[in-house]
């Protein structure tokens, strides 16, 4: 490989693009990484056109997101024929999983994993010198907390609270892929969360693979919850993503004693089935989940859920799948993300063999998805005739003459546009639901 740096007129800012795939965990990783690059001299763009350095921010989750990655990066190669000084890295849990496999073909300049993004300056330095590199130690302790995220502009922002997974669920690439668990201290997320504040930012959310195990050495997720809400009533605090095992009673009586943390809670079940929980290694039974379910409605009667389900896993039975159909009428979700069962090299379910015909697999998924709609429809045309206090996030995306604003149990709702602006928090009526989508007319203005 040439000099690049020769190449490249050294009085301008090199440009960074990033490309982000997988979770929001990801999303949050992006805008630190933005956040080093910036430091060290690069400008952000959004075009792929203008940009001396193209990363992109991987996930390995399902076979399906490293594939579209793969050809990402098959296009990508192409595009360098006519630009030959571009610099290509791979970050994130693709480049922790295939680490130096990624650098052989020589598609790629560097390959960095979710917990060395420090070392970018120094990697893309090398890489446009012409040397490949690579940053894919795992950390016990890396936080990123005195990083500055480079934001877009909007009302909302990602604050990832805690990194790394050490539930090991036994078909997830994740607790490999980010390491162990480790959270960042109260003191520093609420001073971010004042200074998001002072910038106009109107709602929030904590991220973690596993939030709710946060903890400081003194404060737990409760904790942080509760001081995050008391930085500004007005701010929408929400948080995703919780494990069923680290939902407690402490943590469900903060969120209901505090109007402004949101009343939606992400809790993914995977399977009805316990003998499939058990398979998974999810460390609850159906009983205990569905237990839990109706102590958290108990306490927040307008609760939303959500959840996410995994269809095919190995050995599951026709009885074992109709278990998840049951458990989800039992709970009527209002939403949920439904999953192929995906074999990952190295985790534990991959010995397990995949023993699931891709059909049937598909078939039952099919089954969930199609139940899901008809429950979500239900729940919201039950809506209609109700008002919500809903946030606006901007133009709807079918409509220049609606706008699209989300309720505080995380429902679009789209309304016409008036004199509002991102971030007004307005009363609307429901008058007509979709499946995904509430619609009305605004009754009341808040702010
Ligand atoms: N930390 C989160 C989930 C992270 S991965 C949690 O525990 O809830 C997001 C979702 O992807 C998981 O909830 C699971 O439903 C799905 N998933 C993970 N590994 C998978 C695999 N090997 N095959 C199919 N779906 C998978
Ligand atoms: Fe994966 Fe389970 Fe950790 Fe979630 S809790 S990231 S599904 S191992
Ligand atoms: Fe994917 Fe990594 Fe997130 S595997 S789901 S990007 S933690």
């Amino acid at each position: 490989m040439s000099d690049k740096l020769a190449q490249i007129d050294p009085n301008s800012r090199l440009k960074v693009y990033v490309e982000t795939y997988g979770c929001q965990m990801n999303l949050a990783d992006t805008e630190i990484v933005l956040g080093i690059m910036s430091k060290s001299g690069y400008s952000p763009t959004n075009t792929m056109n203008d940009a001396d350095v193209v990363l992109l921010n991987t996930c390995s989750v399902r076979e399906h997101a490293e594939e579209k990655i793969r050809q990402r990066l098959g296009t990508i190669r192409n595009q360098r024929l006519d630009k030959p000084n571009l610099v290509v890295g791979v970050l994130g849990c693709m480049a922790e999983r295939l680490r130096s496999n990624l650098l052989d073909d020589r598609k790629v300049d560097i390959v960095v994993g979710p917990d060395e993004y420090r070392k970018l300056p120094q990697l893309l330095e090398g890489a446009l010198a012409g040397t490949q590199g690579m940053g894919v130690r795992l950390s016990r302790t890396e936080t990123y907390d005195d990083i500055t995220p480079f934001r877009a502009e909007g009302i909302s922002a990602w604050i990832s609270v805690m990194r790394g997974c050490d539930k090991f669920c036994t078909f997830c690439i994740v607790p490999f892929t980010r390491g162990r668990e480790r959270s960042r201290t109260l003191a520093g997320v609420v001073n971010e969360v004042e200074q998001l504040v002072r910038q106009g930012i109107r709602e929030v959310t904590l991220l973690g693979q596993n939030v709710n195990s946060y903890r400081d050495g003194v404060n737990d997720f409760a904790d942080l919850l509760a001081a995050v809400a008391k930085v500004e009533p007005a701010l929408r605090v929400r948080f995703t993503t919780s494990h069923p095992q680290d939902l407690s009673d402490k943590l469900i009586d903060t969120i209901a004693g505090h109007d402004n943390l949101c009343k939606y809670i992400h809790l993914p079940v995977q399977s009805g089935s316990s003998r499939v929980l058990e398979t998974m290694n999810r460390t609850y039974t159906r009983g205990h989940y569905l237990e839990l379910v109706r102590r958290i409605r108990a306490r927040i009667p307008d609760v939303a859920l959500s959840t996410d389900i995994i269809a095919g896993f190995p050995t599951e039975t026709e009885d074992e799948h109709m278990e998840t159909l049951s458990l989800m009428e039992e709970v009527r979700y209002d939403g949920a993300y439904m999953f192929k069962y995906s074999p990952r090299e190295g985790t534990p379910a991959y010995k397990m063999g995949d023993d699931v015909p891709d059909d049937v697999k598909t078939r039952r998924l099919s089954e969930i998805i199609s139940l899901q709609q008809k429950l979500s429809y239900e729940i919201n045309s039950s809506l209609i005739g109700r008002t919500f206090d809903v946030m606006v996030d901007g133009t709807s995306r079918k409509s220049d003459e609606q706008l699209s604003g989300r309720t505080d149990t995380n429902k679009t709702v789209v309304f016409p546009k008036g004199s509002l602006k991102p971030g007004d928090v307005v009363r609307v009526k429901i008058d007509r639901a979709s499946m995904a989508t509430l619609f009305g007319e605004v009754v009341g203005y808040l702010n």
